[in-house]
C-alpha cells in the first residue's frame, strides 16, 4: 500500500512545487510589466505583454513595486550579512586571450599585414572600405516623426506621479501612420489642398509660416455622415510626419473631479513635446457643445473652458500644434470653439466623378470579375445623394448577392485561393435599389451652415 501512496504524495509535492514556480514567474512578469509602464517604456511594455503572454487577469497590488521590493531586499540583506547586496557589476572589457608563441608562428618569416582595424588615425582608408550614410540627407531626420525619435522618459522626468498615469492614458491615443494616403481619398480636392496648406506645408517649411502667416491653429471638417472626414484626417496623419493624437470623449472625460482639466493640460504639454503634433477630435460637438444649452453640467463647462484656454496657449508653446476637428453637427459646437477652428471646411457628398471613382475603387478589384462590362458612369448617375460610405455598402451588398448564391453549395472549411466574385449589372442595380442613402437630407443644413459660418 505504502508503495502506492508514496509516488502519489511525491507527485503532489512536485505539483505544488510546479504551482509555486509558476506563481513566482507570473509575479515577476507582472512586476516587470508594471515597472516598464511606470517608467514610461510603453512600447516595451506592450511588446512584453505579447512576448510574455501576459493576460489582463492579474495586476500588481497598489502598494507593491519593484523599487520597494529592491529596497526591502537591501535592508534585509544588510541586517543579515551586514553589507549591501551586489546586483550588477561592471562588465569587464574582453581582451583577446594571448596565446604563448608556438614554434610554428615564430618560424614564419614573411611580414603579416596589419589587421584593418589597426589603421592609424589619418591614414588613408583602404580602397575596400565603403562608407554608407545612414540618413540620406539632412532632411531625412525630419521624416522620422518625433514619437519615434524622442523617448517618453525625457518627458516623464519632470512629471509628478499622478500626471505620469495620465501620460500613459494619452500615449495610447497616439496613432501611428495608418497607411491611408491622399490617393485613397477620392475627390475632395479643395479640402485636401487646404489641409496641405494648413498642416503639411507649415511643418515642412516652418521658416515661411511666421508672423502674420503663422500656421492655422485649427481646422474643422464638417459634412454629412460617411463622406470621408475621418478618412481624410487619417490621410493627414499618414502624409505629414506629425504626431497624431486621436482624442476621444472617453479619454478626456474622467470621473474624478479635476482630473479632466489635468488630462487636457497634459495632452497639450505632450503635443508640444512631440511637436509637430495634430490633436484630432472626432465628433467634436460631443466635447465642445454649446455652453448656453440648458442642463449644462458644471464639470463639462470646466472641461470646455480648459480646452479653450489650452488652444489659446498653443502659440506660446514650443513647436507646432494643430487642432483637427470633425463634426457632422457643426451647429451644436460652442461658438468660442468655432472661433478657434479658424478654417471651417464643408465636406460634401461625392459628386458624379467621385462616385464613379469610388465604384471603380471597390468593383475594379482583382478578386471581382464584372461580366458583362459595367459602365461606372452609369452607376454614378444612379447614385446621386449617396455618400462614399453608402457606395461602399452598395458594392458590398452586390458582392454579397454573389456569395449568397455560392454559400449553400460550399463544402468544407478550406479557403478558396484565387477566388473571383462574378458580378453583373443586375446585381449592382438591385443593391443600389436596396441601399438607401442616409445622408441625403442633411446636405441642405450643412450648406446653409457653411454659407453662414464656414471659412474655407
Ligand atoms: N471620398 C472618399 N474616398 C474614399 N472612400 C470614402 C470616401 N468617403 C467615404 N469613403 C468610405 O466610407 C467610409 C466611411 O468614411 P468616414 O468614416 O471617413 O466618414 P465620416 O465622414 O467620418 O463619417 P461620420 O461623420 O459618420 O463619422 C470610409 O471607410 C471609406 O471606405
Ligand atoms: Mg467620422
Amino acid at each position: 500500500m505504502a508503495g502506492v501512496t508514496r509516488p502519489m504524495s511525491q507527485m503532489r509535492k512536485f505539483e505544488t512545487k510546479e504551482a509555486l514556480f509558476r506563481a513566482r514567474k507570473r509575479i515577476l512578469k507582472c512586476l516587470v510589466h508594471a515597472y516598464l509602464k511606470q517608467e514610461g517604456y510603453f512600447h516595451t511594455a506592450d511588446t512584453f505583454v505579447s512576448e510574455a503572454a501576459l493576460t489582463g487577469e492579474y495586476e500588481v497590488c497598489d502598494n507593491i513595486d519593484l523599487d520597494i521590493i529592491l529596497q526591502d531586499y537591501c535592508s534585509y540583506y544588510l541586517m543579515r550579512f551586514n553589507k549591501q547586496p551586489q546586483f550588477c557589476r561592471k562588465v569587464e572589457e574582453q581582451r583577446p586571450v594571448k596565446r604563448p608563441q608556438t614554434r610554428k608562428t615564430r618560424e614564419r618569416t614573411e611580414p603579416i599585414a596589419p589587421p584593418e582595424c589597426e589603421c592609424k588615425e589619418g591614414a588613408d582608408l583602404p580602397s575596400t572600405f565603403t562608407v554608407t550614410k545612414l540618413l540620406q540627407d539632412e532632411q531625412a531626420i525630419e521624416t522620422i516623426s518625433a514619437i519615434e525619435r524622442k523617448p517618453i522618459a525625457g518627458f516623464l522626468a519632470h512629471m509628478t506621479n499622478d500626471k505620469k498615469q495620465l501620460v500613459e492614458l494619452l500615449y495610447q491615443d497616439i496613432i501611428r501612420p495608418t497607411g491611408v494616403s491622399w490617393d485613397d481619398v477620392k475627390g475632395l480636392s479643395s479640402a485636401k489642398s487646404l489641409l496641405m496648406e494648413s498642416v503639411v506645408y507649415p511643418v515642412r517649411y516652418p521658416e515661411v509660416f511666421t508672423g502674420l502667416l503663422e500656421p492655422w491653429r485649427g481646422v474643422l471638417l464638417h459634412g454629412p455622415p460617411g463622406t470621408g472626414k475621418t478618412m481624410l484626417a487619417r490621410a493627414v496623419a499618414g502624409e505629414s510626419c506629425c504626431t497624431f493624437f486621436n482624442v476621444s470623449c472617453s479619454t478626456i472625460i474622467n470621473k474624478w473631479r479635476g482630473e479632466t482639466e489635468k488630462i487636457i493640460n497634459v495632452l497639450f504639454e505632450m503635443a508640444s513635446y512631440y511637436a509637430p503634433s495634430i490633436i484630432f477630435m472626432d465628433e467634436v460637438e460631443t466635447l465642445a457643445s454649446d455652453r448656453s444649452s440648458p442642463g449644462e453640467h458644471e464639470a463639462s463647462r470646466r472641461l470646455k473652458a480648459q480646452l479653450l484656454t489650452e488652444i489659446d496657449g498653443i502659440g506660446g508653446r514650443e513647436g507646432i500644434i494643430f487642432i483637427l476637428a470633425n463634426s457632422n453637427m457643426p451647429w451644436e459646437i460652442d461658438p468660442a470653439m468655432l472661433r478657434r477652428l479658424e478654417k471651417r471646411i464643408y465636406i460634401p457628398l461625392p459628386d458624379f466623378k467621385t462616385r464613379e471613382e469610388l465604384f471603380q475603387k471597390y468593383l475594379n478589384a482583382k478578386n471581382v470579375e464584372l461580366f458583362p462590362k459595367v459602365d461606372f458612369k452609369d452607376l454614378a448617375s444612379k447614385t446621386e445623394g449617396y455618400s462614399g460610405s453608402d457606395i461602399k455598402l452598395v458594392c458590398k451588398e452586390a458582392l454579397m448577392t454573389n456569395v449568397r448564391k455560392m454559400l449553400p453549395s460550399m463544402s468544407g472549411k478550406g479557403h478558396l485561393p484565387n477566388r473571383k466574385d462574378r458580378l453583373n449589372l443586375a446585381d449592382i442595380l438591385t443593391a443600389i435599389e436596396k441601399t438607401k442613402p442616409v445622408s441625403k437630407n442633411l446636405t441642405k443644413r450643412h450648406v446653409e451652415w457653411q454659407n453662414e459660418m464656414g471659412c474655407s
